[in-house]
């Protein structure tokens, strides 16, 4: 497992993206206290989906956002709702919360 961040660094609505040893990116999103994973890839290109570093919700802060053509996706499923992917589902990563922070579970 590897350590990503502490729960403090991530208030609720707010997305934070992690660069992995593997140069795969991953990134989590807080809703009603809730911390979801996924990775950052795309369904419809396979690009990543942030527009600035760490942005990946929409103006909202409802929906994660893909910046490169406006697929928006659940944040509680990562189905895609609305765009060129609609029905197609973000990659959820394996997560868990220990005292000191947020863990990536062995993919
Ligand atoms: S690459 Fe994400 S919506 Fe097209």
């Amino acid at each position: 497992m590897k350590y990503l961040c502490k729960l403090s660094d991530l208030e609720n609505n707010q997305s934070k993206g992690f660069e992995l040893d593997d140069d795969t990116s991953v990134f989590l999103v807080k809703k009603s206290d809730h911390v979801y994973g996924y990775k950052n890839y795309c369904p419809h290109l396979g690009v990543n989906l942030e527009w600035q570093p760490d942005q990946f919700l929409d103006s909202t802060d409802t929906l994660i956002q893909c910046a490169m053509h406006g697929a928006l996706f659940s944040i509680e499923s990562g189905l895609c709702i609305s765009g060129p992917c609609n029905g197609q589902t973000l990659q959820r990563i394996a997560i868990h919360i220990e005292e000191d922070g947020i863990y990536l579970d062995e993919q």
